[in-house]
C-alpha cells in the first residue's frame, strides 16, 4: 500500500484541510474494507484520489475529464461540486495509470452516489462522507459507527441529509443521489 507519488501529490497541491480530509478518508476506507471484505488496497487507493481534482478550477477539471473522454451532464457541467468527481477519476487515470474502473467508479460516483452501488462505490462514498477530519453536522460520528455496522443504513442516512440540504440551498440535486437513495429505500436498506 505505498502510494507514496499519489501522497507527495497531495500533500503539495492540497490545502493542509483538503490533505487531512484526503488521508481520514482513505484510512476509513481501509478499515471498511477489512470489516466487508472489500479490496484493502483498492480501497485505500480510490479514497487518497477521490478529490485529487477538489481545489482546481472548472475549467480545469473539465479539461481532465475532456482528456479522458468522459462525459457529463447538464447538471453537471457547470458544478464544481458534481464536476471534481468526474475530474479527479480522470487524473487518478491520466496522471496515475489508475485503470481499475472499480477504483475509477467509486472516485466518480463519491459525491453523487448511484443506483445499486458496489460495495467499493459504498465504502467511498460513506468514507468520505463520515471520516475523522469531517465536522459539517453533528451526526457524522453517528453516521460514522453505522457505517461500521450496516452500511446501507448509513448510506441512507447521508443521502437523506444531503439530498435536503441540496434543495434547502437551492443547488441542483443530480438524479444519481435521487436513485441511490430510492433504491436503496426499495431494497430495504440491503
Ligand atoms: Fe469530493
Ligand atoms: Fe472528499
Amino acid at each position: 500500500m505505498d502510494n507514496q507519488n499519489i501522497i507527495d501529490y497531495l500533500n503539495k497541491n492540497l490545502s493542509a484541510e483538503r490533505y487531512k480530509h484526503t488521508i481520514c478518508c482513505a484510512e476509513l476506507a481501509v478499515e471498511l474494507a477489512q470489516i466487508y471484505g472489500a479490496d484493502k488496497e483498492k480501497a485505500y487507493k480510490a479514497g487518497l484520489l477521490h478529490d485529487a481534482a477538489k481545489e482546481l478550477s472548472v475549467d480545469k477539471m473539465r479539461e481532465h475529464i475532456k482528456n479522458n473522454d468522459m462525459q457529463v451532464d447538464i447538471y453537471m457541467e457547470n458544478n464544481s461540486a458534481l464536476l471534481h468527481a468526474y475530474a479527479s477519476a480522470a487524473m487518478a487515470k491520466a496522471m496515475f495509470d489508475v485503470e481499475d474502473a472499480e477504483i475509477l467508479n467509486a472516485i466518480t460516483y463519491h459525491t453523487t452516489g448511484k443506483e445499486n452501488m458496489t460495495l467499493l462505490e459504498k465504502i467511498i462514498f460513506i468514507a468520505d462522507a463520515t471520516d475523522e477530519s469531517r465536522t459539517y453536522d453533528k451526526k457524522i460520528e453517528q453516521w460514522r459507527d453505522l457505517a461500521k455496522k450496516d452500511i446501507n443504513a448509513a448510506i441512507l442516512k447521508v443521502l437523506d441529509f444531503n439530498i435536503v440540504k441540496v434543495v434547502n440551498r437551492g443547488f441542483v440535486l443530480h438524479e444519481n443521489t435521487v436513485k441511490a437513495r430510492n433504491y436503496l429505500v426499495i431494497n430495504n436498506g440491503k
